[in-house]
């Protein structure tokens, strides 16, 4: 029993490079095509992937007191078993990475296949993000629910009159219906299909301008008008299912002028009582001081009387050769600081992670996660560790 599990042991290593090569972590960097494939293909229905991660310890166990821990996961890796494995392990919470954004919800051909029927309420699909959400429910695992209004990745048609991007834009009134309606539908069925699933929506991301005390121009500003983001919550709020969380989300949040900025637009949303959280993106690198950080969350808790939420964590490498050990040093600082924030009794209820291994990072050249492309624990992840449990991280 033991010899054929060591022998499987070392097919595995052998296939996936756990441990050692740097060929087959470049392979690994790209799932689609996925490593070695025609042996491991060939061998898969005997093969039994063992787990590479269970000897580490877990982030969800150790934080279980604290937190909820997540990660950003894309469709493909819920049905991998590397990745699959991963995340069991370490996660009980998860973000769709693209698959609940509004270009992957919005359904442009059933919206124009009836312009009358849809003007006021744009159809919409959920086929893309079915197979994370089975799997979330599945395996006891929350998610946050990314994103309803944004600019980015909002398909450009959704602000025409005609859905039409060459003819007139929709005016504040048809806009404040389509908004209206697509939070309703997007809360509506995530409800009644995954009732309790869901404990957080980040209802308007990243609405604030860089380098300049202003909102982002953008074409919900556009059509709507200045109190768009009030409008966002105030319909999230009405049509919230039970026990979720309405978040505003960004990235530089604990920047001094886009803080100052958020708050300001934040304000009456909080005075209306429609806002629960601002989630901390937090795409840095160990050049972003903690204490800064911490000063930022404190103000948006004191400010807006909110909890606060890690939504995106990634920490970009520095450019020194001791990268990965300033890496590890620098996680272990900042949560450290998260830790210290929850002593003085900031609701935390969340932290996640932006994506699973440095191979699959939306910013992969800059190696800011916590797994490696071979799913090896980084000292970025030890760091994490020995912020509550030291002797868990001990010799790492
Ligand atoms: C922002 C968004 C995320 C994601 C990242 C980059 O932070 O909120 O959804 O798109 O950018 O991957």
């Amino acid at each position: 029993m033991k010899k054929t599990m060591a022998v499987l042991l070392c097919a595995a290593m052998l296939m996936t490079g756990c441990g050692s090569g740097s060929s087959s972590d470049k392979s690994k960097a790209d799932k689609n095509d996925k490593s070695d494939s025609a042996a491991a293909e060939d061998s898969k229905e005997e093969f039994v992937f063992p787990s590479k991660t269970a000897d580490y310890p877990s982030l969800k166990d150790v934080y279980a007191d604290d937190f909820y821990v997540g990660s950003a996961v894309a469709a493909s890796q819920v049905v991998d078993p590397d990745y699959v494995n991963l995340i069991k392990e370490q996660f009980n919470s998860m973000t769709c990475e693209n698959e609940m954004k509004p270009d992957a919800l919005l359904d442009k051909d059933t919206t124009l296949s009836d312009i009358e029927k849809y003007r006021e309420c744009p159809a919409v699909k959920f086929d893309k993000c079915i197979d994370q959400l089975e799997f979330a429910k599945a395996n006891g695992i929350k998610m946050r629910g990314h994103t309803l209004i944004w600019y980015s990745q909002t398909p450009e048609w959704l602000f025409y009159k005609d859905y039409d991007t060459s003819g007139e834009l929709a005016d504040r009134e048809l806009m404040l219906k389509r908004m209206e309606n697509y939070i309703k539908t997007v809360f509506e069925w995530a409800d009644s299909e995954y009732p309790g699933l869901f404990y957080a929506w980040d209802v308007v991301n990243e609405a604030a301008a860089d380098g300049q005390s202003a909102k982002r121009d953008c074409l919900w500003l556009q059509t709507i008008g200045d109190d768009y983001i009030e409008k966002a919550f105030e319909y999230a709020r009405k049509y919230q299912p039970e026990g979720v969380k309405l978040y505003y989300n960004d990235y530089n949040a604990f920047n001094f002028t886009k803080q100052m900025v958020i708050i300001d637009f934040l304000k009456p949303v909080a005075e209306a009582g429609n806002i629960d959280g601002v989630g901390m993106q937090s795409h840095i690198g160990t050049w972003c001081d903690p204490e800064t950080y911490a000063t930022a969350v404190r103000r948006y808790n004191k400010e807006l009387g909110v909890e606060i939420s890690i939504t995106e964590l990634d920490i970009s490498k520095d450019n020194t050769d001791e990268w990965e050990e300033n890496q590890g040093e620098y996680s272990q600082r900042f949560m450290e600081k998260i830790l210290e924030l929850k002593e003085e009794g900031i609701p935390i209820p969340s932290f996640t992670i932006w994506g699973l291994t440095d191979g699959v990072s939306w910013k992969k050249q800059e190696m800011p996660l916590f797994f490696s492309l071979s799913l090896k624990a980084k000292p970025a992840f030890f760091g994490l560790i020995a912020a509550k449990a030291p002797e868990l991280a001990e010799g790492q």
